[in-house]
């Protein structure tokens, strides 16, 4: 009898200071387990005389009834109460604030030769990259610029050895592709070129933007036509160009090309130093030479080449007046390209 009290009062007891289902399973085995204490009770039982086995085994039943009622109504309070905690703990407060993450915008250059790239692969040119590495030859030989050439000195030149250095221009795509392929050709060749240049409009890394067209009876209206359609989509409808006559060795007749100044029409202000031209772009005919290097007859195939600093393009048509600006990938500036 009294050992019954006892086992029920350490139940109770025990049952109370669970507070999640897995410890109440737990104090439940320790009375009602098979080497729980009522168990052994009842294993006990053994040892009595048989006369006495009837009345204790009906008490240890009695008990164990008693604790699995007890158990069971703990176990719903526990329940209870362990749902309360998870609902209370898995709240959501719809009203919160949401974290936004700020959200990143092309560079203004990778903008820029995007957009080249679409103006002209709608006209049907097809996008052809070169090494960033080049040998002499092709960044200069081959473009009718040899080794005592004046025109080498222009473009002061990163050499890694004496055969090979960072090109200075994307015409040394020109001679890759017509290397490769035979006309009618119309070829666009963006990339990286390097020059020990340095001020605001310069620096020693930028990026060009090449063109190349050959085929029979290419002349300089076919650019002068393509180069106005450039401009007018580039800048704005009522842009104009216009040819001055220039040198460069790979092409004959050279020119450098001006765009009507977007910014007052073509009257003069202080962008375009009150010329009411601005210069984008050098180009011309493809020089016989560099067409008998690649192979190709010039006395069938004519062309004309062009090849634009994507930097002064974004600078004209975003109005940034320091080059570093695009290196310097300050955050505030980059933000202003979002769509
Ligand atoms: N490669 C020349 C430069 O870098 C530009 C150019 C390209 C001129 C093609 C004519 C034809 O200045």
């Amino acid at each position: 009898m009294e050992e019954s009290d006892k086992i029920v009062e350490e139940a109770l007891a025990e049952a109370e200071k669970a507070t999640t289902s897995r410890g109440l399973y737990e104090a439940k085995m320790r009375f009602l387990g098979r080497t729980g204490k009522v168990t052994a009770l009842l294993k006990s039982m053994r040892e009595l005389a048989a006369e006495q086995r009837p009345a204790f085994g009906k008490r240890v039943n009695e008990l164990r009834e008693k604790l699995e009622e007890m158990f069971a109504a703990h176990e719903e309070k526990v329940k209870r109460q362990e749902l309360e905690r998870k609902l209370q703990s898995e709240q959501v407060d719809v009203t919160e604030p949401g974290r936004h993450t700020a959200k990143g915008a092309l560079h203004p250059i990778t903008r820029t030769k995007n957009e080249l790239i679409d103006i002209f692969a709608g006209m049907g040119f097809e996008v052809f990259e070169g090494p960033e590495i080049e040998s002499e030859y092709y960044n200069f030989t081959a473009l009718n610029t040899p080794a005592d050439h004046p025109a080498r000195d222009m473009q002061d030149t990163f050499y890694i050895t004496d055969e090979f250095l960072l090109r200075t221009q994307t015409s040394a795509g020109q001679i890759r592709l017509m290397e490769q392929k035979k006309p009618p050709i119309k070829m666009l060749s963006p990339g990286r070129v390097f020059r020990s240049d340095d001020d605001a409009t310069h620096s020693p890394m930028f990026h060009q933007m090449e063109g190349l067209v050959v085929d029979k009876g290419i002349t300089l209206c076919d650019l002068k036509g393509m180069l106005d359609e450039f401009a007018r989509t580039m800048f704005s409808s009522s842009s104009r160009t216009r040819l001055r006559p220039s040198y460069f060795p790979f092409t004959e007749p050279s020119v450098e090309v001006d765009v009507s100044c977007s910014a007052c029409g073509g009257k003069g202000c202080s962008l375009c130093k009150g010329t009411g031209w601005i210069e984008v772009l050098g180009a011309g005919m493809v020089n016989r030479h560099v067409l008998e290097n690649c192979g190709v007859d010039p006395d069938v195939y004519t062309g004309f080449a062009f090849g634009m600093g994507i930097e002064r393009i974004a600078m004209l048509k975003y109005g940034i007046n320091h080059i570093r600006l695009f290196t310097e990938n300050d955050v505030r500036f980059l933000e202003q390209f979002k769509d």
